[in-house]
């Protein structure tokens, strides 16, 4: 099966865990984008949804859905999202879209964050995506400095800017075998604003397509 199948197939698994009258929490990427489009079908019983970017906020307004201030709710039901890399154990490394800041924050208030992804993004150790880090652009090189002396190779990701104004630098060589100490050791580094491991806040459910249908792991 062609990999954007298999991202459809995930979103529409997800999308049967939408909670009728609720507002939820809409991640980004090309795998969200799927869950956007079954979402569309679905706005009749759905509140709302707050956006963890710009991209997707543009595309729920697209999809006629009302997009609702995270500032003006007390908890998201359901949080739903996509990974560059995903383990069983469910951390992640996310921000290849660049999103990871406002995608940890919305994370952070639901109640429960179910990621979707292909097969491909399956790990066992996280690592091989390079990490993103959203930095303040002043300390872009004293941040630069520090992730070389963990041992990390960081890279300016050229020509891009976030949502909050800031740049990424994506990290390859690091070891992530503790992936909940290396994210706090990192966001220490001052002028980190996050870093693309989620694993002190890992998903509660990974829905995984494959070719002999989605998996549900971690329920
Ligand atoms: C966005 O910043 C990321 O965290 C995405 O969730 C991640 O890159 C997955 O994107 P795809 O679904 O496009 O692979």
């Amino acid at each position: 099966m062609q990999q954007d199948a298999l991202k459809r197939a995930a979103a529409q698994e997800a999308a049967k865990l939408v909670p009728d009258g609720a507002i939820i929490g809409v991640g980004t990427g090309s795998t969200v984008n799927f869950f956007i489009d079954e979402l569309k079908r679905l706005k009749h019983r759905l509140e709302g949804a707050v956006a963890s970017s710009v991209a997707t906020e543009q595309r729920l307004k697209e999809a006629g859905l009302r997009v609702v201030d995270l500032n003006s709710v007390d908890e998201l039901p359901l949080y739903v999202d996509g990974a560059d890399e995903v383990t069983r154990h469910l951390t992640m490394i996310k921000g290849g879209g660049g999103a990871l800041t406002r995608e940890k924050i919305v994370a952070a208030v639901a109640k429960k964050f179910v990621c979707i992804a292909d097969k491909s993004k399956l790990v066992d150790v996280l690592g091989k995506f390079p990490l993103p880090l959203e930095v303040i652009p002043m300390a872009r090189s004293f941040v630069a400095r520090q992730l070389a002396r963990l041992g990390g190779i960081p890279q300016l990701r050229q020509g891009f800017v976030t949502d909050n104004g800031n740049v990424i630098l994506d990290v390859r060589g690091l070891t992530i075998l503790d992936p909940p100490a290396l994210e706090s050791e990192l966001n220490q580094i001052p002028g980190v604003v996050t870093n693309g491991i989620f694993a002190r806040r890992p998903a509660d459910l990974l829905l995984l397509a494959t070719e002999q249908g989605v998996q549900h792991m971690g329920a």
